[in-house]
């Protein structure tokens, strides 16, 4: 038998109905804020990541899916693709490929797709998932750079997250300066970790060798004292930087946004400059991230495109459907009627009833005039729905539909130019 490749799921209903629900939250809410909706290939030049992503990371380092394309003709060279890991640097090359910078206004995207990471699987970590999420980019002359687009996508955030029913989420927020103050973070956290390194287990050791930033996300336990005592980036951060980030702050202060700074939260991609943050929910175990986002103002121009400074998010649509299930949330989808052809020739005033319902905006199922009453019942509770509609030779003669609610027993006769609003209600 085959079977789904590890790491990928199918998606079945019932939970497809919730989904479906997060999807149509979240396009709801786009829309309220002026965002519109972007598409961009599932794969892409390998190139793309691992310059914007950067070489060093895991994701880029170990976890892309890649394959040499052969070339067709021998005018064609070979080319390296790989299955997009996450969105922001295809948004970020749609951007500069179609000059969208020219109209020198703000563009604010967003996107819902399957990305693709080879990670090892584990409840909420897959190496097909999906992602809904948003960019806001453009010219310095839009105020692309202004700490008001931070706080308005963080706040957007606890809205769509609100209203998708999601409780007791928390913001994690921090700041990672721009490209000099990491630079000198850097070089300030391989000071401070030189004397004490060896004494840290291997993982962390290849760290801070390769990347003493993810230092900071070693999880080992015994290395805790260590990673305590080293420098903040805080104390690194430049004038214009710390004060950017205040405001951002200030305004989460004003909306009444709630939030904790972690000097500590590493994001696992290098474009980010000073703002960053993540949004956990206990639900989800050790996997608990529903989503991460922040600032990437240099990443355009990293990509030979023109300065376009912006900030970003991506939700993991699994994990935040897990963390909604494990606080019992049920999809909430209602068939509102099941009509039943009851005896022979009835498929066909049955099809035309339903057809009536449904262009009256009722969701409806029809049975079959081969089921017997009893099983017709069956199938209508079994579907979920709300009414049992019948009908036999004298309903369609009568125009007097039978109506039994199926929760309550109550059976009622129902005019058929009322039936649609009766089943609505
Ligand atoms: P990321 O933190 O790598 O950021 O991913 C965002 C979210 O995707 C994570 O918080 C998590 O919920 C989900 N996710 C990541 N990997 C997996 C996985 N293997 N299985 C299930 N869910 C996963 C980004 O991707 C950035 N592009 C976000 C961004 C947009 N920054 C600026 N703009």
């Amino acid at each position: 038998m085959i079977k789904a490749v590890r790491g990928t799921r199918d998606l079945l209903p019932p939970d497809t109905d919730l989904w479906d629900r997060v999807e149509t939250s979240a396009r709801e809410v786009f829309a309220r804020y002026n965002y519109h909706e972007i598409r961009t290939p599932i794969f892409e030049d390998t190139q793309l990541f691992s310059r914007s992503v950067g070489e060093d990371t895991d994701i880029v380092s170990k976890e892309m899916f890649t394959w040499e394309d052969k070339a067709r003709a021998q005018s064609e060279k070979a080319q390296s693709l790989t299955l997009r890991p996450e969105n922001t640097a295809g948004v970020v090359r749609a951007y500069i490929e179609h000059r969208l910078g020219d109209t020198g206004t703000l563009h604010k995207l967003y996107y819902i797709g399957p990305q693709f990471r080879r990670e090892r699987p584990q409840k909420g970590r897959y190496r097909q998932f999906y992602q809904i999420g948003a960019e806001i980019i453009g010219p310095p002359s839009a105020a692309s750079e202004s700490p008001v687009r931070d706080a308005e996508v963080l706040e957007m955030l606890a809205t769509l997250l609100d209203e998708v029913g999601l409780r007791d989420w928390k913001l994690q927020l921090n700041s990672v300066g721009c490209a000099a103050d990491r630079a000198r973070y850097n070089q300030a956290l391989r000071e401070a970790l030189q004397p004490v390194v060896h004494r840290m287990d291997p993982d962390c050791q290849r760290r801070a060798e390769t990347n003493p930033l993810r230092v900071l996300d070693c999880k080992v336990p015994e290395d805790q004292p260590i990673i305590e005592k080293l420098p903040k980036i805080s104390e690194y951060l430049d004038e214009p930087c710390r004060l950017h980030f205040a405001q951002v702050r200030a305004m989460l202060d004003e909306v009444g946004v709630p939030y904790s700074i972690n000097e500590r939260m590493v994001r696992g991609l290098d474009y980010y400059t000073r703002t960053t943050f993540e949004f956990t929910h206990g639900g989800l175990g050790a996997q608990s991230a529903v989503l991460g986002g922040g600032r990437y103002d240099g990443l355009s121009e990293s990509l030979e495109g023109p300065k376009a400074p912006g900030i970003g998010f991506a939700i993991g649509e699994d994990r935040l459907v897990l963390a909604l299930q494990s606080q019992g949330a049920q999809p909430e989808k209602q068939l509102q009627a099941f009509v039943a052809p009851l005896g022979a020739g009835m498929n066909r005033p049955a099809l035309k009833l339903a057809r009536e319902l449904r262009r009256s905006r009722v969701t409806a199922d029809l049975g079959d005039e081969n089921f017997r009453l009893k099983k017709s019942f069956e199938l209508a509770e079994k579907a979920g729905a709300r009414f049992i509609v019948i009908v036999g030779e004298n309903e369609v003669a009568s125009g007097q539909f039978a109506v039994k609610n199926l929760a309550s027993g109550e059976q009622v006769q129902v005019a058929r130019r009322e039936l649609a609003e009766y089943l609505r209600k």
